[in-house]
């Protein structure tokens, strides 16, 4: 029997973050302020957990952060991840989500150890907007190594994700759509969602699904490709076939219908939606020794309790006290 939620969803999908430390400061995710307390487990405490969802069903597992790959002792991690065996009996898929600044040297030890494919966070495709946004001086070509070692590593396909956000970077359509076809990944636009730290979310700011596509006509015509219903984003190639670009729409076409995920904070709390209001304790309990079995229970528990839906820009939406930088993504 897979992990199910009281909506009949199957949970498949586990994103853990493993620190939320980052050495960017992207302006719509971290204030920039300093004194923040980071809390990080051991990666054995997570290894634990992983295994013990990966028995109850979880197939998939996503690394994030803050910064994944700034926590040494990756590699033996994902190689120890990469061992473990769903229920189908084989190993789980293993992908990571980074703003890819260590990712030129990393691509290719983290392959060999076993991840499968990486997410590249990139807000821009133009070096100056692109230390604005990450507030890190000469972050662009970085990254852009980082790509290209990860193409090369063949931790493919290789998707980027671009948060928009009005007046900060709607202009970069469609250079993204030039840039997916030069390099040959796929950009998934995402709108923009309350949880940041500095409060500045508002229905305005969002640039919706329809706006993306009717900027895209204007460089090259292209037709939607079919989606799982599971899947987050809406798909699009390029007509004369070179390259494709996705939206994830969160806002504007919500997919909580079909959500197969949970999220592991840094700190050990399960999260069973990215709006949750209630995290579910994992650290404590296993910290205090409890065995596999009584973990597996707290997480069908948790699961049992999946919220049913998102309800951004709704009256009354609470936005949860963690933000993206604690939570993953
Ligand atoms: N809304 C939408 N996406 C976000 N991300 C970070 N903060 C937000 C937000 N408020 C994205 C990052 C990264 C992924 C983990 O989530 O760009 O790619
Ligand atoms: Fe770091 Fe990602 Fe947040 Fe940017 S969006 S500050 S890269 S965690």
């Amino acid at each position: 029997m897979p992990l199910t939620d009281s909506y009949g969803r199957v949970i498949r999908d586990l994103r853990i973050s493993i620190t939320d430390r980052c050495n960017y400061r992207c302006v719509y995710c971290r204030t920039g302020s300093n004194g923040v307390q980071y809390i990080e487990l051991p990666f054995a405490d997570y290894l634990r957990l992983a295994r013990v969802a990966v028995s109850l069903g979880i197939s998939k597992i996503r690394l994030t952060g803050g910064e994944p790959l700034l926590r040494a002792g990756l590699l033996d991690f994902v190689r120890e991840l990469a061992s473990l065996r769903t229920l189908e009996g084989t190993a789980p898929e293993l992908a990571l989500t980074t703003n890819g600044h260590l990712l030129a040297q990393m691509a290719e030890p983290l392959r060999t150890a076993g991840l499968s494919r990486v997410t590249v966070s990139m807000d821009a495709v133009d070096p100056e907007r692109f230390a604005r946004i990450t507030r890190v001086p000469r972050s662009y070509p970085a990254v852009l190594e980082g790509v290209r070692a990860a193409r090369q590593a063949g931790l493919g396909p290789v998707k980027i994700n671009c948060v928009l956000l009005r007046g900060f970077n709607e202009d970069q359509i469609e250079a993204f759509g030039r840039f997916a076809r030069e390099e040959q990944v796929a950009v998934r636009f995402i709108e923009f969602m309350p949880l940041e730290e500095g409060r500045v979310w508002t229905p305005e700011v969002v640039v919706p699904l329809r706006e993306v596509l009717e900027r895209m006509q204007r460089f090259l015509p292209f037709h939607e490709l079919p989606h799982e219903p599971s899947s987050t984003s809406r798909r699009y190639k390029f007509e004369d076939g070179n390259g494709e670009f996705g939206v994830i729409a969160p806002v504007s076409l919500p997919f909580c219908g079909a959500c197969s995920r949970i999220r592991l904070t840094s700190d050990g709390k399960l999260r069973t939606c990215l709006f949750s209001l209630k995290e579910h304790d994992l650290a404590t309990p296993l910290q205090a020794g409890c065995s596999d079995a009584e973990l597996a229970r707290l997480i069908e528990l948790a699961v049992a309790q999946k919220e049913d839906r998102h309800h951004i820009g709704e009256p009354g939406f609470v936005q949860p006290g963690r933000t993206m930088v604690h939570i993953g993504g």
